[in-house]
């Protein structure tokens, strides 16, 4: 039998809907919008797109946007001064600093930089040590992004067999911790992982996170397996045309497992939806504003 689709951007715009009620209603209890401060440097296209996008949606859930476009020239003292105005603004509720960051600038000592209880990306060592001992804590977009389509699809998670392909701080290692406290057996397979396939074989849980076009093939899926593909990877399609896909082998797949993320249109769409929920979240938290329900 096929695969049931996972629906990300159903589910994102339902999130983004919630998300808008709770703005209101946190605009009513304070007098003011959540804010999101997203910080972009340099020119880079594609994350001149994501940055316009996560604005827009911002005002879409009734929240207030600040954006930041410093030059590629910026020193990394220039760019930690303008996050420690922002960690200072008491309007700002959530800081995003767009990565990659040129070449002139350690990513690490400004997310380091950044106010714990203003990290909306979850980046700072503090947010990923609480999810590490489990306390409350702001988690990476993408990985709760996929925890939230997993557990919509599958229910409890407890005692399944996840394999999460992938180990950057940003998707694997937050999905894996994220699998782990939802009481799943977890393995975390990378580029120097002996005989993938058949780790990914043992699977329930498949979530694809490496960036490499179409690499999950269909007889590394268990019959009924579930798989959540991260990848955005843009390949040649011919006639000049290029063409979207993931880390899996989609149409093949998905005669294979039970439930399947497509791309576009399975993860993508969740990270700038959890973006703007970790935003209230934080902001709601930093006022001592019991947690919303729904979120
Ligand atoms: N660049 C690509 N994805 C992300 C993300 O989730 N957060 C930030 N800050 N930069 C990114």
């Amino acid at each position: 039998m096929a695969a049931a689709v996972i629906d990300g951007k159903a589910f994102a715009q339902g999130l983004r809907g919630r998300v808008a009620d709770a703005a209101a209603r946190f605009q009513a209890e304070t007098g003011r919008a959540p804010g999101l401060a997203v910080v972009l440097v340099g020119e880079d296209p594609a994350s001149s797109v994501y940055v316009r996008s996560k604005g827009k949606a911002c005002q879409e859930a009734g929240m207030t946007s600040i954006e930041h476009r410093l030059a590629e020239t910026t020193t990394q003292a220039e760019l930690i001064a303008l996050v420690e105005a922002l960690n200072a603004d008491p309007n700002v509720d959530g800081i995003l600093v767009q990565l990659p960051l040129p070449k002139q600038i350690d990513d690490k000592a400004v997310i380091a930089a950044i106010d714990p209880a203003k990290d909306v990306d979850g980046f700072h060592v503090v947010n990923a040590g609480r999810l590490a001992v489990g306390e409350d804590a702001l988690v990476p977009c993408t990985p709760l992004g996929c925890l939230m389509l997993l557990k919509d699809q599958m229910g409890d998670l407890s005692g399944k067999d996840a394999v999460v392909i992938g180990r950057s701080n940003i998707v694997g290692k937050p999905m894996a911790q994220l699998l782990l406290g939802e009481s799943c057996t977890v393995t975390i397979a990378h580029s120097r992982t002996k005989d993938l396939p058949a780790v990914v074989r043992r699977a329930d849980i498949v979530v694809a996170a490496v960036g490499r076009p179409e690499m999950v093939k269909a007889d590394w899926i268990k019959p009924g397996a579930v798989v959540i593909d991260v990848g955005i990877n843009r390949i040649e399609a011919g006639e000049s045309k290029t063409r979207l896909v993931g880390d899996v082998a989609y149409d093949e797949a998905a005669a294979i497992a039970s439930a399947i993320t497509p791309v576009p249109g399975g993860v993508g769409p969740m990270t700038i939806a959890v973006l703007l929920r970790n935003t209230v979240v934080a902001a709601r938290a930093r006022l001592g504003l019991g947690a919303e329900a729904g979120l």
